[in-house]
């Protein structure tokens, strides 16, 4: 069921989650499935509706800055990233508070929380109405690709789907850049809208990675998968390939005529889920430059490929 971008929607997306319920909201980033920090039962539904490993834990969405620091121990480092990026497409890696009430599920146990501030206008509407910080994974099953539009979350869930406030298409269409700010330095755990650089503008440069361990569990190798081959850095299609174009490659469907890289980053996932709909069994993709927001579109071809 789609929910209207209207006060009565807005009204009930947040009734449903006050209950305890799971709704799929717009994000500047992508589609999220939403539901109370607070509650277990709520949180238990999330992992349940994605198919979700449970050591993968989920980012809390905030309404201000106020109330993720009564979530998160902020220090300088912290604040001036929120002042910055927030509100935005930056998630923040922070200690937990001992006194936040958060459904132990959401940290999947870790000593840290990842909390966001987002910028869609329907989202922190909702977050204000419902009063309560909302966890939301992106709203598909698992391994598939994320959704950046209404109809992308309702075909990932099919008969099973969660209401959806519809808030057309995302603008950022990539999920967040998430740093986490260590004792020691910052790490960036998964590239996204805002470019390593623009944080090493305000921390200075990131700490080296000693250790081998995963430290964003969810980023695993396979990942936002279309169910499909996929070919990367292809200037041409082979037969019974569907191309994804960028810039002077034309294909079936393109990221960005004109090579505009924010653009491809916002157009990727529905030029994915184009593909897996395709009657084509493959998926080769142009060869996207890696400069700015080209790091995360690549970040995901590979993880799409792999
Ligand atoms: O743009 C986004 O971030 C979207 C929208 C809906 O806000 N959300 C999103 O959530 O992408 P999800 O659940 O698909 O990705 C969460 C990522 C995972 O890679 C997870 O491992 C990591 O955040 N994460 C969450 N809590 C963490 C923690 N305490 N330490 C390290 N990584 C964490
Ligand atoms: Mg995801």
């Amino acid at each position: 069921m789609k929910l209207a971008a209207d006060p009565a929607g807005i009204a009930r997306a947040a009734e449903i989650l006050r209950g305890g319920g799971l709704v799929a909201l717009p994000t500047e980033t992508v589609y999220g499935l939403a539901a109370r920090a607070d509650s277990a039962v709520a949180i238990a539904a999330i992992y349940r509706a994605k198919g979700r490993p449970e050591f993968n834990p989920l980012i809390v969405h905030v309404a201000s800055l106020d109330q993720a620091e009564q979530l998160a121990r902020f220090d300088a480092r912290a604040r001036d990233l929120a002042r910055r990026f927030w509100p935005g497409p930056l998630t923040l890696v922070l200690p937990l508070r001992d006194s936040a009430t958060i459904a132990p599920a959401v940290t999947a146990g870790l000593p840290t929380i990842a909390l966001r501030w987002p910028a869609h206008p329907l989202m922190q509407a909702v977050l204000r109405e419902t009063g309560a910080p909302l966890a939301a994974p992106s709203a598909n099953r698992s391994g598939s690709v994320s959704p950046t539009a209404a109809e992308h979350v309702l075909v990932s869930f099919g008969p099973d789907a969660p209401a959806v406030l519809d808030g057309g298409t995302c603008e950022r269409g990539l999920e967040s850049t998430i740093v986490a700010v260590r004792d020691n330095g910052w790490q960036l755990l998964r590239p996204g809208p805002i470019p390593e650089s623009a944080v090493a503008a305000v921390l200075g440069d990131a700490m080296a990675v000693t250790s081998g361990r995963v430290e964003a569990p969810g980023q695993l190798a396979r990942h936002y998968s279309p169910g499909k081959p996929l070919r990367l850095d292809a200037p041409a299609a082979h037969d019974d390939e569907f191309l994804i174009g960028f810039a002077e490659v034309a294909g079936d469907c393109s990221l960005s005529d004109s090579g505009d890289l924010a653009e491809a980053a916002a157009r990727l996932y529905a030029c994915l889920h184009e593909a897996a709909r395709s009657n084509r069994g493959r998926i080769a993709v142009a060869p996207i430059p890696h400069e700015g927001i080209g790091a995360a579109i690549n970040d995901r071809l590979r993880r799409a490929a792999a």
